[in-house]
């Protein structure tokens, strides 16, 4: 599949809840704590369904995500549906972390779960090291949880753990070093996310936003020099950074990498039925009906198709982007 801009798209962001055991001010409002009704979230069956069409339009990378995906019944099950589909390579899934330790299925942890289910990567959200500083950022005390989720993955076994912390100007200054530290004691690849008006336009106020290049002047600044490494890269749109000790870091520069969108190769799913061709576009187009009316596959691909066609060369968060949907319930 190829859009009017040349991307071509393989991988597919399906966003399983728009529920989560968390508040995070960036991708919330918080005023607004409404989550859809379990008629309108599609089954596991029905987003198989759409991604077995994706599969045969030439998607092979799935991440899932949320809200929070673990707080979804069923969920190690369905990744394990996800992994064994042919055509699939690579299944990730991002998560705030805070349930990876808990009792999964199988007498082990939920981790434990997610990585037999055949996961191939686990990122966490990680904006803090201080409990009451990642309180105020995530709306929960639950700090300790995150980090014994972070534990239980490496536990697993897993050997991609990334960890994503969004830069929030006032916030981020402080945890920047430690956090590098962190990463670099644990074996995580750590990445700097620039703050997206998806949610709430307030975020990008002169005084809540701190760009990739100021982090990565903090960065240098904590830990030392950084040289590019653009031969590694992931799935997604982080570009990577190398230090003197072999210690990547990750930049996701969505607001101030003008480049940024170039390189894109996604759609997104939400838990509603919509297909999303881009995350900052108002652009959304509705599958469920689709799916729940009795079209056949050919349908359905023919659907997908043009959405993909109408994909727009880039985000528009620069052009005083006003969010049609909380971030919460795009996932990221
Ligand atoms: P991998 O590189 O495969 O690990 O995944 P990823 O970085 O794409 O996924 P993750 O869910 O960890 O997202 C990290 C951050 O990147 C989040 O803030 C996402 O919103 C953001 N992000 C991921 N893909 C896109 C994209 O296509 N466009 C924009 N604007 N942001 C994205
Ligand atoms: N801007 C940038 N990143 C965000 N995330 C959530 N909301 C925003 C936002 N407004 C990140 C989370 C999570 C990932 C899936 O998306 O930190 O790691
Ligand atoms: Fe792709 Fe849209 Fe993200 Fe740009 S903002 S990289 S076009 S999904």
């Amino acid at each position: 599949m190829q859009d009017a801009f040349g991307h071509r798209i393989s991988y597919l962001r399906i966003s399983v809840t728009d529920r989560c055991n968390e508040r995070c001010r960036y991708c919330m409002p918080q005023e607004e704590q409404a989550w859809f009704g379990s008629a309108e979230i599609l089954s596991y069956d029905e987003m198989l369904r759409v991604l077995r069409v994706g599969v045969s339009l030439g998607i092979s990378k799935v991440r899932i995500t949320g809200g929070e995906p673990l707080t979804r019944p069923g969920i190690a099950q369905f990744c394990a549906q996800v992994a064994g589909m042919p055509g699939i390579e690579h299944v990730g899934l991002s998560t705030n972390g805070t349930w990876l330790g808990r009792p999964g299925q199988g007498g082990g942890t939920l981790a434990d779960d997610l990585k037999r289910a055949g996961l191939a990567s686990i990122n966490i959200s990680l904006d803090s090291l201080d409990r009451a500083a990642y309180q105020k950022v995530t709306g929960r005390d639950l700090l300790a949880e995150a980090l014994a989720g972070i534990d239980a993955a490496f536990a697993a076994g897993f050997e991609s753990v990334r960890l994503n912390c969004v830069l929030m100007k006032g916030h981020s200054e402080s945890q920047i070093g430690p956090l590098i530290e962190f990463a670099r004691v644990k074996g995580a690849l750590l990445r700097f996310i620039e703050l997206m008006p998806v949610s709430v336009t307030e975020v990008l106020g002169e005084d809540q936003f701190l760009s990739a290049g100021e982090a990565m002047r903090l960065a240098q600044a904590a830990a030392g020099e950084l040289r590019p490494c653009p031969q590694f890269r992931t799935n997604g749109p982080a570009v990577y950074h190398e230090l003197a000790n072999g210690q990547r870091l990750g930049f996701i520069g969505a607001m101030t990498n003008l480049h940024f969108c170039e390189s894109c190769n996604k759609l997104r799913l939400t838990s509603d039925g919509k297909l999303r061709p881009c995350l900052g576009s108002w652009l959304e187009f509705d599958l469920r009906e689709a799916l729940r009316g009795g079209a056949d596959d050919a349908q359905l691909a023919q659907l997908i198709l043009s959405v993909v066609e109408r994909k727009p060369k880039e985000h528009d968060f620069r052009n005083n982007y006003q969010p049609n949907r909380r971030m919460i319930a795009i996932g990221g």
